[in-house]
């Protein structure tokens, strides 16, 4: 045969595929305008067959377009562009400046500014953060200087290579990780760093078969020099009043072994401790804990109804400052969760720039300032932000979704699903592939460290040798006028919160003199 006639069947072969393919896509068409005109449980597909289908796949390509084509620098929730870039940025240890001017609206309500000193503080007097101890009552009391922390995420709620690359990195950077309500995975403790043990509502990891506080397997874990502190987790501001949520599409084999439940079905915590009902109850549990692991123990909340502060405060004045928590740390309204309902994520709960300054006020006029040190957490992701939370009166702050965007993390919103695209928040090993923990662990020491120096570069801009010494007195807020006041008069002058809570500290420790 000649190649002319090779070439002919080829033509006549592709013409047949083609029309095929032409008729197999007509036959699908009709099949789907069948099947969207005779179903009743969507409107669009009914009143517009195969059309309103677009809907669907556009509304799901949205989630990941939008971000790259249409929201502005400092416009997307939660993290807009702006900050995030900074932390990739501070991750990959590279260049951070910026040219031109800020992008950003100093006329903003809310706005931050810190005041700088004339005379900055030269580079050869700065200094870095000065270590912190927790727990001075304790057997093992726990110090660090690191300001800034990694925040509970549970070996579940994240995979192995994210746990390892945090517990890598926190090692090389020197600040702590905290576990999560999971329990304690190998994980943890494979880069050597410090580790908080957390204590969730199921009590995952420290339980009996009942569901029960297990004290053995407390001093188990307190004897491994690895784990610092414990701390009880009373509420997560992502979801106050709802426990852990697990799906159970992501309770592995693995997981279900540590946390100690049956794999594939959903694990799912109790709304609070079935064991602690009240401040009573909670300064029982805290000592109970300390006594029997010899190390600091805390616990982690976020405000909403804040009497049973004021009452702890009292019941800390009656029994002495041995029986109080070594650490409160404090979560925000706005901060992030592997899973949670959106009634409880939009709407429970007060955000962490208004509960900080009232608690550290209410531990400060009770005279608590000193032994209860405090931590919090709730998109304080860039340098300004902590040393916001520094100014504010906390001691430490931790992040759980700035180490995220570290690990390579795009915000795609799919921590619920199994299917996060970057392996951080799923156990499919296909999407875990590009997770490399080695280089990983890397991002997340340099982010820790960036953090550290720009809020030092701040504090220095602000004529303090360190970050610790930063106060509200170096800080203005921008009002609806535009125009900045000192945040301490602002405060000063809410009646909502600090006022009142002066008062209240105040008559706390009056009623017991
Ligand atoms: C994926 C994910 C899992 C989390 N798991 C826990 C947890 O197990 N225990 C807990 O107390 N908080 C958990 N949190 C909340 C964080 O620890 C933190 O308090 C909150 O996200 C605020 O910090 P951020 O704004 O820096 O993320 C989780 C958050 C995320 C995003």
């Amino acid at each position: 045969m000649t190649d002319s006639h090779w070439a002919l069947i080829l033509l006549t072969w592709l013409e047949v595929i083609f029309i095929t393919a032409i008729g197999l896509v007509l036959l699908a068409l009709v099949i789907i305008y069948f099947a969207d005109v005779n179903q009743s449980t969507h409107t669009i597909r009914k009143n517009y067959p195969i059309l309103g289908r677009f809907r669907y796949l556009f509304e799901h390509l949205g989630e990941f377009f939008r971000q790259y084509f249409f929201a502005l620098d400092r416009e997307e929730m939660p993290f807009n562009r702006a900050d995030r870039s900074w932390v990739y940025r501070a991750a990959k240890n590279v260049d951070n400046n910026i040219g031109f001017g800020s992008t950003l609206d100093l006329t903003k309500p809310g706005t931050l500014l810190f005041l700088n000193a004339a005379f900055p503080v030269q580079e050869k007097d700065a200094l870095m953060p000065s270590p912190v101890t927790l727990g001075p009552f304790c057997k093992t009391p726990y110090s660090s200087n690191s300001i800034f922390n990694i925040s509970g995420m549970s070996y579940g709620a994240i995979s192995k290579p994210a746990v390892l690359a945090l517990s890598r990195g926190a090692a090389k950077a020197g600040c702590w990780l905290n576990t999560g309500e999971g329990g304690l995975s190998p994980y943890h403790l494979e880069g050597g760093c410090d580790l908080v043990f957390q204590i969730g509502t199921a009590k995952y990891g420290v339980r009996d078969l009942h569901g029960n506080l297990n004290d053995e397997r407390l001093q188990e874990l307190a004897s491994k020099q690895q784990i610092k502190m414990f701390e009880i987790k009373l509420s997560q501001g992502a979801k106050p009043g709802k426990g852990g949520i697990l799906p159970a599409e992501k309770v592995s084999a693995e997981v279900a072994k540590i946390r100690g439940i049956p794999a594939g079905q959903a694990s799912i915590s109790p709304n609070g401790h079935t064991d602690i009902n009240s401040v009573t109850d909670l300064l029982d549990m805290i000592n109970h804990i300390r006594d029997v692991t010899g190390k600091p123990v805390g616990f982690k909340a976020v405000l909403g109804e804040k009497n049973w502060l004021v009452e702890l405060v009292r019941e800390i004045r009656v029994r002495g400052l041995e029986a109080a928590p070594d650490f409160i740390t404090l979560d925000s309204s706005d901060g992030g969760s592997g899973a949670a309902p959106q009634p409880l994520m939009d709407h429970v709960g007060l955000p962490v720039k208004e509960s900080l300054p009232w608690l550290t006020l209410l531990l400060r006029e009770a005279g608590l300032k000193d032994r209860i040190k405090v931590v919090v957490a709730g998109k304080l992701i860039t340098p300004h932000m902590v040393a916001w939370a520094l100014a504010s009166g906390a001691d430490f702050v931790n992040s759980a979704r700035g180490f995220m965007f570290a690990l390579g993390c795009i915000q795609a919103l799919q921590c619920h699903k199994n299917t996060c695209p970057t392996g951080i928040t799923t156990h499919n090993a296909k999407l875990q592939k590009g997770l490399d923990p080695t280089d990983k662990a890397e991002r997340v020491a340099a982010y820790q460290r960036n953090i550290t120096r720009s809020v030092a570069m701040i504090a220095h801009s602000c004529g303090l040798s360190e970050p610790r010494q930063l106060g509200k007195e170096h800080l203005h807020i921008v009002g609806a006028d535009g125009f900045s006041t000192p945040l301490d008069s602002m405060f000063m002058a809410t009646s909502r919160t600090p006022l009142n809570n002066q008062q209240i500290a105040s008559d706390a420790l009056a009623d017991k003199h």
